[in-house]
């Protein structure tokens, strides 16, 4: 295996702490990470590199749990060396550019675990200082812009110092093993694959449910709305991987472009017809697990916020392509709802006028169900479920992009949502009780088709 730099800019953050450490310590484990490769762990406070170490390690022992083992950690953070930086300032990039060079002789692989805001100024840093060579690899994580104006913009900047071959675009669903199952479970199985499409389905329902609620994060979701900050994305991927067309062969670009195709073959969403296919919502105060929260209002009362965001939404989308036309996918996912799992449910028609069922289960379970019998999979009991990022990551080094988003399709993505946000200006915002599954409006929805939402 060539040689390996990882470089963390956000090195002392949260999500390289709790996600990138953890998934590196496993890949190490499993012989994933070349024998001489090393950890670079950036940012702007000044931290001793014995600070440091000590303080992943802390955090290896919980997130790791019953997989923590104290001789392989220690060998781990000593593997892992940290470095300030303050990114603006050009001075203080020597010390990076020393260690890294010369930067052709191993591959680089970048990691941006910095706001976006950050992302224009590091490309252009590395840019500037030769450190983007053929053979180093920038990983970015969303939000990867609001809008399709601003995710062009982002995209623009990135490919100002990569080449799109070199950009890894993170959606942590698609490291979901479970999610990535289900092109496997298509595609090596003819007889259900037969009967993949409007022939044989009803309609598709797509549920990602949690319970927290905004927790620390109402700023950012207020202004964003959950639309956007789950259904662009990792709602997005799943309805791809369950209505592609089958990929001519398994590559990286194979695969994206047949997700390309769907989300552009999405059927606009007009101010005609909004209230058709869309409900949103916010919760009001309920009962979660037995314990009684305030309602979403109440939450954020006292900042200065618009109180614009949903929680809730559902959405049904068409696609209009030989495959699907006149097939619902009914998308749904909220916050403070009665349960947290992931789910897909496949709606057959059947000869007799019933409904049979192919239900994928993404979280906390992986299995796929048919009417109820267990086919593939099992219950997440004892066995250790690689994270999404452990996944992602050892696909980063092996050069792998099938599992990332490319450009083209972010900004399909983007229309498509832009398109309901216009649309939906004289839209209800409803309200629900947290610890249910949503406003009734969001029945009703499927109501109309003739549908219910599939609950176990
Ligand atoms: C993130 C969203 O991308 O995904 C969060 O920003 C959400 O709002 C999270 O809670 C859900 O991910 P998971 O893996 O816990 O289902």
């Amino acid at each position: 295996m060539t040689a390996l730099d990882i470089v963390i800019f956000g090195g002392s953050g949260d999500l390289c702490l709790r996600k990138l450490m953890p998934a590196f310590y496993f890949l190490k484990q499993q012989g994933k990470l070349p024998e001489n490769s090393r950890i670079l762990a950036l940012s702007r406070g000044r931290i001793s590199q014995n600070d440091f170490r000590t303080r992943v390690l802390d955090k290896l022992k919980i997130f790791l749990g019953a997989s923590y083992d104290e001789t392989q950690a220690q060998a781990f953070v000593q593997g892992v060396t940290y470095m300030p930086l303050d990114i603006p300032d050009d001075s203080s990039w020597d010390g990076l550019v020393e260690y890294l060079s010369p930067v052709d002789d191993r591959d680089i692989i970048y990691y941006m675990a910095v706001p976006p805001t950050l992302f224009g100024t590091v490309c252009a840093q590395l840019r500037r200082t030769g450190l983007n060579p053929a053979n180093s690899r920038l990983v970015v994580e969303k939000p990867l812009g609001e809008n399709q104006a601003s995710a062009e913009e982002v995209n623009e900047i990135l490919a100002a110092s990569f080449a799109e071959k070199q950009i890894y675009r993170i959606d942590h669903y698609l490291g979901k093993p479970a999610v990535q199952n289900i092109l496997a479970f298509r595609f090596d199985n003819g007889l259900i694959e037969h009967k993949w499409n409007r022939d044989h389905i009803d309609n598709v329902q797509i549920t990602v449910a949690e319970m927290v609620g905004v927790e620390n994060r109402a700023e950012f979701l207020d202004r964003t709305g959950i639309l956007r900050d789950m259904i662009q994305n990792h709602l997005m991927q799943i309805l791809c991987f369950v209505a592609m067309d089958a990929p001519a062969q398994l590559t990286a670009d194979d695969v994206r472009d047949q997700k390309v195709k769907i989300v552009q073959a999405l059927c606009p969403v007009t101010a005609a017809d909004i209230q058709d296919h869309v409900v949103r919502a916010q919760y009001a105060a309920g009962e979660i697990d037995g314990r009684a929260v305030p309602g979403y209002l109440e939450e954020i009362d006292g900042r200065k916020l618009a109180a614009t965001g949903e929680t809730f939404i559902a959405v049904k989308a068409m696609i209009a392509n030989d495959r699907w036309r006149g097939v619902p996918f009914y998308l749904r996912t909220g916050k403070r709802l009665s349960g947290r799992f992931a789910r897909i449910v496949i709606g057959f028609r059947s000869q007799n006028g019933g409904t049979s069922r192919v239900i994928i289960n993404i979280q906390p379970d992986m299995t796929i169900c048919f009417d109820h019998e267990v086919i593939t999979g099992q219950p997440t009991g004892d066995i250790r479920i690689p994270d999404a990022y452990e996944k992602l990551l050892s696909d980063v080094i092996a050069g792998d992009q099938s599992y990332f988003v490319r450009h083209d399709e972010i900004i399909a993505s983007w229309q498509w949502i832009d398109g309901i946000r216009a649309a939906w200006t004289d839209l209800e915002m409803h309200t629900y009780a947290a610890g249910s599954m949503g406003p009734s409006a969001s029945d009703d929805l499927l109501a109309a088709g003739s549908n219910i939402w599939y609950e176990d």
